[in-house]
């Protein structure tokens, strides 16, 4: 049992039990690089306000230094009676350069350094989600450009509606999954604020630089308010809100490679490298990784209900509870990452079964309205259209035929207005080609969105990624 900061204070020794219970070391111990950071750079700041002299600044982070590559090796000693990360460091930097280590926390406070920690981690995992969103939006874009003609069932309420272009369908991801990286960014500006400086919650009393601790951590700005600062999860949340809607997303496009690849549509293959089989059924190849994210995505949503939960009795500032917010947050990041990961890799290797979608979006009186919208055309308004249109329908129906494999005759009994054009107008290709409205299935929009959607990733890309210099 190690000694406690607070002993002094203290008639008692901590109970074992109040020790595990306590204890956050098991998951605060994967933000040790960025707390050791941050201990650098409040070192050097505190250095150069001359709240400690250069020589023990560098005694220190030469410390910190070893520390660092002690954990990166595996020799660390985790202990519970060290509760976190903060304290197992401060304490190691004891053992490793004498009582100046007990100078480091100096003007500030757990409450800061927490808060400091976990900005960094998101900051830089939200990065690497970018990443891979701008990756997934770039695989939805390549199968559009190469499904530009093929042609599916549109579905609403999953009873087929009217034929679209699948490189339609693949786009309307790609619109979720920008968005989604949009969500992001805005997120990224407010986990981009220095907390440190704020110490337990009042500021502090020594002269500190919180601008410089800014410029050497990268932070472009300063958080305004020290009681806010300590007590805020909000970034937190909104991270988790917009990791909910992503995995939301991912669920939809999971739901649909499990129906698509069922027997019943047969409209895409899975690749062998990302199915599993049955112990029992030697026929079946199941799609476990679709149906995992899609179960995963429960574990996102979780992660954000808990932490409101957490939060919405808390007075302000600091409150322990708060030490809750990480596991479900370092949950919810590997979740989406693993989620992002595994389709990228995963959907450019899909079979297309282009004869079955098409087979599809040609039976089931899908032209219904492109006939009614004919006679529109020729001068019937829209509800009279509907009604013959819905007579033929039935009589179709009756005859176990499609409305393009009735006679001129027969459709004619319906209305003498329609003509031997109807037949082109009939057809899968002239239905999505004519929806040439802004947004619409048409092919020459779909070549259209497709090129400003590749354009689009190219000034994401940038916008995130800066090349240096730049
Ligand atoms: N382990 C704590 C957390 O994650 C660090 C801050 C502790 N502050 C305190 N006053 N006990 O929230």
């Amino acid at each position: 049992m190690s000694e406690k900061p607070w002993e002094g204070r203290f008639a008692e020794k901590t109970d074992r039990l109040v020790e595990s219970f306590t204890a956050s070391i098991d998951v605060d111990r994967h933000l040790y690089a960025y707390d050791i950071e941050g201990s650098v750079a409040h070192c050097r700041m505190l250095a150069r306000a001359g709240i400690i002299t250069a020589e023990e600044a560098s005694q220190l982070v030469e410390g910190l230094g070893r520390i660092r590559r002690e954990i990166e090796r595996g020799n660390f000693r985790y202990d519970d009676s060290l509760e976190d990360i903060h304290m197992h460091i401060e304490a190691r930097l004891v053992q490793e350069v004498g009582t100046v280590a007990q100078k480091l926390h100096t003007a500030r406070s757990r409450n800061d350094q927490v808060a400091l920690d976990v900005r960094m981690y998101l900051r830089s995992e939200v990065r690497e989600i970018a990443a891979y969103l701008i990756a997934l939006r770039g695989v939805f874009a390549d199968l559009a450009g190469a499904h530009l003609d093929v042609i599916l069932p549109g579905y609403t309420h999953l009873q087929r509606a009217q034929p679209v272009l699948l490189a339609h369908h693949w786009l309307a991801y790609y619109e979720m999954f920008t968005r989604d990286s949009e969500r992001l960014q805005e997120n990224f500006a407010r986990i981009n604020v220095l907390p440190l400086g704020a110490a337990a919650l009042a500021g502090t009393t020594y002269p500190i630089d919180r601008a410089y601790t800014a410029e050497l951590l990268d932070f472009p700005a300063v958080s305004a308010n020290s009681i806010d600062t300590v007590g805020d999860r909000d970034f937190m949340l909104e991270f988790l809100s917009a990791a909910s809607i992503c995995m939301m997303h991912l669920s939809r496009l999971s739901e649909e490679l499990v129906l698509w690849s069922s027997a019943e549509f047969g409209f895409i293959g899975l690749p062998d490298a990302f199915a599993t089989g049955s112990s029992i059924m030697p026929q079946k190849k199941n799609p476990d990784v679709p149906e995992l994210v899609r179960g995963k995505t429960g574990r996102v949503y979780g992660a954000l209900v808990a932490l409101l939960t957490t939060m919405k009795g808390l007075p302000l500032a600091y409150n322990r509870d708060m030490q809750e917010d990480k596991g479900p947050l370092f949950d919810a990041v590997n979740t989406l990452k693993g989620s992002l990961g595994i389709y990228i890799r995963m959907l450019p290797k899909l079979t297309i079964n282009a004869e079955a979608m098409q087979r599809a979006a040609a039976t089931g009186f899908l032209n219904a309205t492109d006939l009614a919208d004919y006679l529109v055309t020729q001068g019937l308004p829209f509800r009279k259209a509907h009604g013959c249109v819905g007579q033929a329908v039935a009589f179709a129906l009756s005859v176990k035929r499609e409305l393009h494999e009735l006679t001129l005759e027969e459709l004619q009994r319906f209305s003498p207005l329609v003509k031997a054009d109807i037949f082109e107008v009939l057809t899968t290709r002239q239905m999505v080609d004519r929806r040439r409205s802004l947004g619409g299935t048409a092919t020459e929009n779909v070549k259209a969105a497709l090129a400003l959607a590749r354009q689009r990733l190219e000034d994401d890309r940038r916008s995130w990624f800066p090349a240096p210099g730049a």
